[in-house]
């Protein structure tokens, strides 16, 4: 792997879930529960995992909007910066990421108002390149956000994104509510986008073959954990972690989301108010036998491909 810019090192996450009369905390939801990951310059790490596995959560944290309960969390080369420093976010819904009181001008260069010596020309200057970059036309910077259709504004979250210059852009379901026809747009403005600025992407979807068109890696999360971790095409062609063929098993039709799948196919998602004991996965697993009940760890292998099951070198290949 290339140079390193973002590690995670056993990191955990919980949410306060229910309170007593005294205000006291009596049950939390654990959110992320030891996941470690290392995030390379220039690659798009692409995240999948059923809803509530901690996808947003994972990505509120490298955005250092929350804080771990335990573990590490740092850019590579300098552990004391903040971390959500040279990062920003596009999120799911584009409109209401939007402030729909601002005209379209100020919200992309709404990262750089801090700066202090940036005059509203200089602001419009930028904003002008940046509706060039993203394809923007410049004579409707004037407007609001509501007068834009939602690929429209998708680009306007991305310029946004951009005019801070980070080197991580992390993109919770960018796609996900836009039309099947905009959607190839913005992957393909986002592919454009990170070659001529050499970005790093992490990009979490449902949808399996946006994974596939976008990532050079894949992380496959179920309840706070990574359980699986590698090439692309590896994991998405050879999955090993007996979640992940679950996860994929079904998925050649490409307009349904992976929890649909899983929803129809193999019940719910056991709570993460208790966690399961042993390998989190045991309780659901087809291939599950005594030795489960011990806690999994992330293997990793020389190629940096990672599977958190003891028995993924054991058991069968898939059928083709
Ligand atoms: N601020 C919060 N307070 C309490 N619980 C939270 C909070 N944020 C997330 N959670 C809980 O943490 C778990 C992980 O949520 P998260 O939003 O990270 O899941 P996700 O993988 O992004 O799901 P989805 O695919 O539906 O977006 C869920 O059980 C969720 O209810
Ligand atoms: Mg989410």
């Amino acid at each position: 792997m290339s140079e390193i810019l973002l590690e995670l090192d056993n990191v955990h996450v919980n949410f306060p879930a229910r309170t007593n009369w005294r205000g006291k905390v009596t049950e939390r939801v654990h959110a992320l529960n030891g996941l470690d990951l290392q995030i390379a310059r220039g690659e798009t790490l692409g995240i999948v995992g059923e809803s509530g596995c901690g996808k947003s959560t994972l990505a509120q944290l490298l955005m250092g909007m929350i804080k771990p309960a335990s573990g590490a969390c740092h850019r590579a080369y300098n552990p004391n910066s903040w971390l959500g420093s040279g990062m920003q976010m596009v999120f799911q819904d584009p409109l209401s990421s939007l402030d729909p009181r601002l005209p379209v001008w100020r919200i992309i260069t709404e990262p750089v108002w801090i700066q202090k010596h940036n005059s509203e020309a200089q602001r419009r200057e930028l904003a002008q390149s940046l509706a060039l970059l993203t394809g923007i036309r410049p004579e409707y910077l004037d407007r609001l956000p509501h007068a834009f259709s939602g690929g429209q504004r998708q680009r306007i979250a991305i310029a946004r994104a951009l005019s801070a210059q980070p080197d991580i852009i992390v993109l919770d379901e960018p796609t996900s509510a836009l039309d099947i026809s905009v959607q190839a747009q913005i992957l393909n403005l986002l592919v454009k986008l990170q070659r001529e600025r050499q970005l790093t992407y992490v990009l979490i979807s449902h949808n399996v073959s946006v994974v596939r068109h976008m990532s050079d890696r894949v992380a496959v999360m179920y309840l706070g954990q990574i359980v699986e971790l590698g090439a692309t095409e590896q994991v998405l062609t050879q999955p090993r972690h007996p979640y992940t063929r679950l996860l994929l098993d079904s998925v050649p039709r490409v307009d349904r989301s992976l929890e649909e799948e899983i929803a129809d196919n193999k019940g719910e998602l056991p709570g993460n108010r208790r966690l399961p004991q042993g390998c989190f996965f045991h309780d659901r697993c087809p291939l599950a036998v005594e030795g489960c009940r011990q806690p999994q760890s992330l293997r990793m292998d020389a190629s940096g491909a990672g599977v958190r099951c003891w028995r993924a070198g054991v058991i069968s290949p898939p059928a083709p």
